[in-house]
């Protein structure tokens, strides 16, 4: 019997042992060539790249334009500021990239980017609402000539976290009759802009700015805990993202040409202990409710959100299968979550896995976690099929720029497998960003620039730990000019 009892503890743990290895494995690559105990051999200089991949930066008006020729805007975020960003700062000028765009588009060639992504300033071209300021739309055709000029390839957002005080006034996307101002404003965008671009994204991050707003409160209106609220800014969102997908199309004249599509950030919510059900159960609840609802209402039209203790909401869009040209996938990191009776929540986000995953942390409490990248990209594709995908964002903050290189290095060779070893349709990568800027409620303490900006004198110096980047771009782009010729 004793005998018994010890083969059948023995298979067990083998068992377990074995399941454990192949959940650590899909989470974790070994990235430590000198383990002997590596799955994986790793040589993040095997990367390669399609031969028409976009290269590029990605940035957003508020977070480095400043306020421009004119007064500043008002807008949710200019009346946020004051009390609610780290030490009590302000955007101010930001890195005036409002006026120093050529200088900027510039380090873009000199990097070798073949690409930009930046969003248009809708409180400074809207600032009353139904009158477009004439200037600053002849200052976007500025910037998007002056890329043309450089071969850089420009990628347009309509609303990155930021509205006119007059569309926040009224509850922005609390109130579905407030939709019809945002969609107009894009669509007419869009008929402004259609002849110098193509590439055209609706919305950055739904999902954040409803968490950001409406859960954690870090973010205007500042609102904490509201599922309900949150939950109906979601859908508002995504109903419009669907509206100006069919309303661009029908009014372009020639539609086949215009690419559009969604920015979804996917921060995967990770279980701390894989084998703890409750771990388990929680990440998956919490990850659902940030990534799966939305996924699914892009590929199956219908929309379902639930968190216990929430009204449950659900609404059918049949159109939403058919509006993502493309997907941008921004990603930065993943969390971990553990469940913990003793917080209101019941469970508690875990910055480090000390006792197993790679600890190597950013100066925002996000882990360095290339594999995660490969998730995403692997997830898109398998949720979403035929959907082609940018990395719209991708990047770190490095205050002391001694794991930017690492970062770049692992990141790109997590993307390079993603594309050839999973056959991900993977079309171009966004850094985030050109230069350091303002990181909305961290203020300026986040460098992820890939130029260090001076902020007295608005030098910008590229960073060592950028010259990677510099590195990769060339040799895949020479790469295929020497097959050409
Ligand atoms: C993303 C935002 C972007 C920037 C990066 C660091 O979530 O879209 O504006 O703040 O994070």
């Amino acid at each position: 019997m004793f005998a018994f009892v010890i083969i059948l503890l023995s298979v067990a743990l083998i068992a377990i042992k074995w399941y454990l290895t192949r959940i650590y494995a899909s989470l974790y690559w070994c990235w430590d060539n000198g383990n002997e105990e590596k799955r994986i051999s790793i040589d993040t200089d095997d990367v390669s790249f399609p031969q028409s991949f976009l290269w590029g930066t990605a940035s957003a008006a508020y977070q480095c334009e400043g306020p421009g020729d004119k007064a500043p805007t008002k807008s949710n975020w200019s009346e946020w500021e004051p009390q609610h960003i780290k030490h009590g700062q302000q955007c101010g000028i930001a890195v005036d990239h409002y006026h120093r765009y050529k200088e900027d588009i510039e380090l873009m060639s000199t990097l070798g980017c073949n690409a930009y992504r930046f969003s248009l300033a809708w409180d400074k071209i809207e600032p009353v609402e139904g009158q477009y300021d004439q200037d600053v739309l002849a200052h976007y055709h500025d910037v998007l000539k002056e890329l043309h000029r450089q071969s850089i390839v420009p990628m347009v957002t309509f609303h990155h976290f930021v509205q006119p005080l007059w569309f926040e006034e009224r509850s922005s996307f609390l109130n579905s009759t407030n939709l019809s101002a945002f969609i107009r404003f894009s669509i007419d965008m869009f008929k402004e802009f259609q002849d110098e671009c193509h590439l055209w994204c609706t919305i950055n991050e739904p999902e954040v700015y409803v968490s950001g707003g409406y859960f954690t409160g870090i973010f205007p209106p500042g609102r904490k805990s509201q599922p309900n609220e949150a939950s109906l800014v979601l859908q508002n969102l995504l109903q419009a993202h669907v509206d100006i997908y069919d309303g661009i199309k029908a009014t372009a004249r020639q539609p086949d040409q215009h690419s559009i599509g969604i920015v979804k950030d996917i921060f995967q919510f990770d279980p701390y202990h894989p084998l703890n059900p409750l771990d388990v159960y929680i990440s998956r609840l919490l990850d659902y409710a940030m990534n799966g609802c939305i996924l699914d209402f892009f590929r199956t039209g219908s929309f379902k959100w639930k968190m216990p203790g929430s009204t449950p909401r659900t609404f059918t869009n049949p159109r939403a299968p058919h509006t993502n040209d493309f997907i941008g996938l921004n990603y930065y990191s993943h969390f971990l979550v553990r469940f913990n009776p003793f917080k209101p929540s019941s469970f508690e986000i875990v910055h480090r896995q000390d006792d197993s995953g790679p600890s190597l942390m950013t100066d925002m409490a996000y882990p360095l976690y290339p594999e995660g990248l490969y998730r995403a990209c692997v997830r898109l594709k398998d949720e979403l099929p035929r959907v082609p995908i940018y990395i719209t964002e991708n990047g770190i903050a490095d205050r002391c720029d001694d794991r930017r290189h690492l970062f770049l290095r692992r990141y790109l060779y997590a993307l390079s497998r993603a594309i050839n070893e999973a056959g991900c349709d993977v079309r171009g990568y966004f850094y985030w960003s050109l230069t350091d800027n303002f990181e909305w409620a961290e203020g300026y303490d986040m460098k992820f620039g890939l130029y260090d900006v001076n902020l007295q004198t608005q030098e910008r110096t590229l960073r060592d730990g950028a010259k990677y980047f510099q590195q990769v771009i060339q040799k895949h782009r020479a790469k295929y000019q020497k097959k050409i010729t």
